[in-house]
Formats: C-alpha cells, structure tokens, sequence
C-alpha cells in the first residue's frame, strides 16, 4: 500500500461526481459505487491512509473525508432510486423497432367442426338448422315421442332427472316435437346439440354431442331415407365408404333401421375397432310413428316422414381416427389444435 495520500479527497469526491451523472444503469452506478466507496474504493482507501499522515493533519483529514464519503452515499442513493425508476419506465415503453409477435390462431374444437359440417351437408340437401332446450320437459323428451309412462324404453336413456317431469334432454329428437308444433309440413330440419345420459366410462360421457334430422312431407318413403343418409355418409366420409340398414327398434319410429358404415379403420377387413365384425354404427333413423305425428296434429294419412339421430363425437372418432372419447373433453391443446 502506497505510503502517501496520491490525490486529494476533494479530487476523488470530484472524479466521483462526474462518474455518478454519467452512470445510465443501476449496473454502471454498482460499479461506480464499488469502486469509490467499496472495501478497496478510493474514498475507503483515503481514510485508511490517513495514519500515515503527519500527525496534526490526521484530525482535519479525518473529518474531511467522512463528510465526503457521507456526501458521496447520499447521492449514490438518490441516483440508485432515479435509475431504478427509469428503467421500469423502459419496460412499459414501446420499442417499435422489435419484430411482431403474432397471435396464436385458435381452432374449432373437433366436435364443432364435425357438427358443423354434418350441418352443412344437410344444409346443401335443403335442411334447415333448429336448435332447442338442453333442460326439457318429460313431455318433449318421452311422452311426445311415443314412450309411455312406465315404459322400458325410457330405462335405455339412463336419464338425468331434474324434477319428476323435468329433464336433461338424453337425445335431441324432442326438437322434432318442437319442429313440428311450430311448422306445419313441408319439414326438412337438423338439429344439432348436447344431450346428457348417466353414464361414464370409456365410451360413454355424461354430456356428448347429437344432430337429430326430420322429414316429413307428402309421400316421403323409406327410400328417402336411405336415399338421403346415403348421401350424407357419403359426403362425410368418401363415397367408396359402404353402408347398410340394420332393423332396430325405437318407440318414435316404425320401421326403425340402425345404419352401418364400412369400418374407416380396417376399410371392412375387420379390426380391433369394429370387434372384427367390418361395420361400425353410426346412427338411428326410422319412419316418424304415426303416433308422434298425431301428437302434433299431422294429418297420418297424408304426411309420412323419416327422422334420425346421430352421435357426434362417434362420427369424429371415425373420420379423425381417434381412439379415445375422452379426448375430446380433455382440453389438452396439443390435440386440439390438430383440428383445422
Ligand atoms: N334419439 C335416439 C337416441 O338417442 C337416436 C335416434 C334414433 C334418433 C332413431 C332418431 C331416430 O331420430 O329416428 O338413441
């Protein structure tokens, strides 16, 4: 350590000065403070040499240096809190020169997607599109449609019960009772909405997805119906996709026909995902009972039509190829941002 004082304290609190309203961030000014003020800092340095001054100067020196070092913290400090106030000014502080950062473009969720385009296709067929209540009455969603009180029938819906005459719709045919009060025929409507059963599990979820299609008209047969699902399975998945009409059996319709598509998966080979059997079901359809078209007061002798009702998430496991039901109520956005 040198033995005498190199400069005098005036000189460092000057050099410090200048250096402090030169400083442009809190960094520049640590340094700053690091070096007049720290362990081995000028000011700290001063003050350690004053023992070797002569003696009747080390009073004078002394004091003079602790109010420069006292001067020198103060405005440290103050300079500390300008910088720091600045730099978060910064922050908020547009810089128009930086590159965009563009949006993130959201997608449609599959089963809207799907819902959308089973709509679109019956919109081409002359279809129009209704929409109806999700909590609905006993009356629209069994009795209406040809389930009596009492009936079996209303056990295969696994019903969510609001009050005793009031439900979560299991289906969307009510919409066809509330069509036809409201329209007299020509009707040609789809329906698309949730219906919710109480039932969970690998295939089944308590909420999932319908569209629920009606024609009536003068002289429309079970050839129409054939004719127009063919169609639309066609359109939905390739016109090669083969198609068939099993009998079936529900209360609102007589005759009533499940329809079969070719397995998409296994192209009718046989596979895992049709249980080998080459088909997969893909919904329900039948002539509208003469029941329910007098329930809305349809004259039976000159009206006939066909109604049907299909699952959704069903058909958009079937054209996406996804093996899961759950996915779809998953929210996991790395599967459904797949779906454009
Ligand atoms: N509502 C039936 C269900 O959810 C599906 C259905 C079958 C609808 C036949 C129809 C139909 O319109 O004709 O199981």
């Amino acid at each position: 350590m040198s033995k005498t004082v190199p400069e005098t304290i005036e000189q460092i609190q000057e050099e410090a000065l200048n250096a402090v309203a030169s400083a442009r961030t809190p960094d520049d000014l640590q340094a700053l403070s690091t070096r007049y003020l720290g362990r081995k800092g000028a000011v700290t340095r001063f003050l350690r040499n004053i023992s070797s001054l002569p003696p009747d100067q080390r009073p004078t020196a002394g004091k003079e240096a602790n109010k420069v070092k006292k001067a020198l913290e103060a405005v440290f400090s103050e300079t500390a809190d300008r910088l720091a106030q600045n730099s978060a000014k910064d922050k908020t502080a547009i810089d128009v020169s930086l590159p965009g950062r563009s949006a993130v473009r959201g997608t449609l969720h599959p089963v809207t997607l799907i819902m959308r385009q089973i709509c679109d296709i019956f919109s081409r067929l002359g279809f129009s599109v209704a929409e109806g209540p999700e909590i609905e009455t006993d009356y629209y969603n069994f009795e209406a449609l040809n389930f009596p009180r009492n009936h079996p029938a209303r056990d295969m819906q696994d019903t969510f019960f609001v009050s005793e005459d009031i439900v979560l719709r299991t289906h969307t045919s009510p919409l066809q009772v509330r069509v036809m009060e409201k329209q007299s025929p020509p009707v040609r409507v789809v329906a698309p909405g949730k219906v919710f059963r109480c039932d969970s599990d690998l295939t089944h979820t308590p909420m999932f997805h319908q569209v629920e299609g009606l024609m009536v008209d003068e002289n429309i047969s079970f050839g129409d119906l054939k004719g127009i699902l063919t169609v639309f399975v066609h359109q939905m998945f390739d016109d090669q996709t083969s198609i068939r009409f099993r009998p079936s059996f529900f209360p609102f319709t007589e005759p009533s026909a499940e329809v079969d598509i070719q397995c998409v998966m296994c192209r009718g080979r046989g596979c895992r995902v049709c249980s080998d059997t080459g088909w997969l079901e893909v919904l329900g359809s039948g002539m509208v009972h003469p029941a329910v078209l007098e329930n809305v007061g349809y004259d039976t002798h000159r009206y006939t039509g066909f109604a049907f009702g299909m699952g959704v998430e069903r058909i958009a496991m079937m054209k996406y190829g996804i093996d899961d039901l759950r996915k779809f109520f998953e929210n996991d956005i790395r599967f459904l941002t797949q779906f454009e």
